[in-house]
């Protein structure tokens, strides 16, 4: 297992704002510009009640002129306010999605062009989850989590500039008696949270995973009669999911408690208040300017507090997304860079694996030590009983899989120095059961290098002898095949993939044979695509039946992972 780095459930949360910065460094113009717009927005906004408290003292005073001028600057303020906020809010949202799409193209490319071996480490449905729920949250984050953000920090600096010029002594009260319980709140909150949003997020992906895995598997579950054991699996999941979200809420229950700060912080404004107004300290003005400034800072807190949480949860997204992105950063790079300068060049010796092993899981190799050459132009079968290691080997020879010891030759260059497009060009596997996507006959030979098109694919069909064929099918190219292609045999899935394997033109062309039935003509039409294709290449068939094996000019036989027959 030497050359993948696993995802973990619960990932460093440290820094992740600083990690994801690289991610979101070619957007920073326009966030500059969206948090830039929104600060002036948080501005006009804390301006308000001191206008309002000068407003209160020209009353008093009973000037009317500056009452109305100043009615008028509220006025302004306030539509000052909500057009900047609401300019600032269209700005993040633009940021968000390019954020998001960004970060899906990347997330699709790395998983993409991630070796086989980090696929099948891991449930479907978790790589699912941090590919789409949790690049979602990153945009929800920009969008809404990020200007509420802002918006406090900015309306705390300017009300403390605002409030500390009018009186200080009313200024200090308030720090006093709302900042220490705030602060004590927000620790046992954070802890709460810290705790439980991560147990949370990796509850739901195990929850997704259980339940794409059934969906996947519905039809051999309802063969089985297995539904209930999986019912059960689910069930266990949800519960599991169900006791962390009650934990993350519980968490959530310290928010409420700023509620009885707020009041108490008010009360103890307007008494002390009332008493300096009354000394002639400060003036009505001032006390209502307070009152109300603190009234306002408080919903930003409330607007924030709500948010809080959905921040740590977005916080324990990026993470996960983040330990993805790592995992897969260095999609199939050349590994012995050293070697791959001859790439190409020495076709003529043909492919190699040399003392081959290779182990799933740590400890239990399923190929020990293989050494097998296959000349350039050889056509010939790797045989075994099942479980005896020839899929495998054939991942290996066509570089889907580094060995752990041991490596893998094409024309002398070992295969683990190529870069992954040159060994997808030069090595192609036609798998027991070939994948297709939902669509068309032609949307699924288009998944080939180079873009082919329909004449593309008429040539490759006419040069495989399967014009006939192709025209038999209701629509030819464009026959519907179902969501998965279960319109096609697997034998004729096989027959997609020597299509595609034709368009690519190999230098090695691996079939690991259907171990279904095939129905003669299917048979015998993938017998006669694959005589075709042989020339000029090296063929290596997988072989099953003893109607192909018959007709292999060499075989070499696999028992329990080691090689029984001659090598060549
Ligand atoms: N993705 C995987 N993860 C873990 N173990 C695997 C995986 N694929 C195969 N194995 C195990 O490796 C061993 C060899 O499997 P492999 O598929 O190479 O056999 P095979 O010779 O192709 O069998 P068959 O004739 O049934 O296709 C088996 O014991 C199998 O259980
Ligand atoms: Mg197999």
């Amino acid at each position: 297992m030497a050359d993948v780095r696993l995802l973990t459930e619960e990932p460093d949360q440290r820094h992740v704002l600083r990690r994801a910065w690289p991610h979101l460094r070619e957007h920073r113009r326009a966030m500059v510009a969206a948090i830039a717009v929104n600060l002036l927005s948080t501005l006009s906004l804390t301006l308000v009640p001191v206008m309002i408290g000068r407003a209160v003292d020209e009353l008093l005073d009973g000037d009317r002129t500056g009452l109305l001028v100043t009615a008028g600057v509220v006025l302004g303020l306030v539509v000052v306010r909500t057009v900047l906020l609401r300019w600032s809010e269209l700005l993040l949202t633009r940021v968000g999605e390019k954020v998001v799409h960004s970060l899906r193209d990347l997330v699709v490319e790395r998983l993409g062009t991630t070796s086989l071996r980090f696929l099948e480490a891991h449930r479907g449905g978790d790589l699912l989850q941090r590919a789409t729920v949790e690049i979602a949250e990153l945009a929800t984050f920009v969008r809404s989590q990020l200007p509420d953000l802002i918006s406090l920090g900015g309306y705390l600096l300017f009300s403390v500039i605002v409030l500390l010029a009018s009186s200080w002594q009313l200024f200090g009260l308030l720090v006093l008696v709302f900042g220490p319980p705030m602060w004590w709140i927000s620790r046992r909150f954070r802890r709460a949270a810290q705790a439980a949003y991560p147990a949370e997020a990796a509850a739901q992906a195990t929850l997704a995973a259980t339940f794409s895995e059934s969906l996947l598997a519905r039809e051999q579950l309802q063969i089985d009669g297995a539904t209930s054991t999986w019912l059960d699996r689910l069930r266990q999941d949800a519960d599991g999911y169900l006791r962390t979200a009650r934990a993350a809420q519980r968490g959530a229950t310290w928010i409420d408690a700023t509620w009885i700060v707020q009041g108490l912080t008010s009360a103890a404004l307007l008494v002390a208040g009332g008493i300096l107004a009354n000394e002639g300290v400060v003036t009505v003005g001032v006390v209502v300017t307070f009152v109300l400034a603190s009234r306002d800072l408080f919903s930003s807190i409330d607007d924030f507090t709500l948010v809080a949480g959905e921040m740590l949860e977005s916080r324990v997204g990026l993470a996960r997304l983040l330990d993805l992105l790592d995992a897969t950063s260095s999609p199939h790079a050349p590994q012995n860079p050293e070697k791959s300068g001859t790439s190409g060049g020495t076709a003529g010796t043909g492919l190699s694996a040399d003392a081959v092993t290779y182990s799933y899981r740590p400890g239990e190799p399923v190929l020990h030590g293989v050494s097998v050459h296959f000349a350039a132009g050889e056509h010939a079968g790797i045989v075994g009983e099942t479980g005896s290691g020839k899929t495998t080997l054939a991942k290996l020879l066509c570089g889907l899989y580094l060995p752990d010891a041991g490596a893998v030759r094409l024309g002398g260059a070992d295969l683990s120095g190529l870069g992954a497009a040159e060994v997808r060009r030069r090595l192609v596997l036609i798998p027991q059961q070939v994948h297709m996507i939902a669509g068309t006959f032609a949307d699924n030979l288009a998944l080939t290098p180079g873009r082919p098109g329909p004449q593309e694919f008429a040539r490759a069909a006419e040069r495989l002898g399967l014009t006939g064929w192709v025209a038999g099918l209701p629509g030819g190219f464009d026959a519907e095949l179902g969501r998965r292609g279960e319109r096609f045999s697997a034998g004729e899935r096989q027959l997609v993939g020597l299509l595609r394997a034709a368009m690519t033109e190999p230098e090695v062309l691996i079939l690991d044979e259907a171990t279904a039935d095939l129905d003669p003509a299917t048979a015998h039409r993938i017998e006669e695509a694959l005589a075709r294709l042989r020339r000029n290449r090296t063929v290596l068939v997988i072989a099953h039946r003893p109607s192909t094996i018959d007709r292999l000019p060499r075989v070499v036989r696999l028992h329990a992972g080691r090689l029984t027959s001659p090598e060549g």
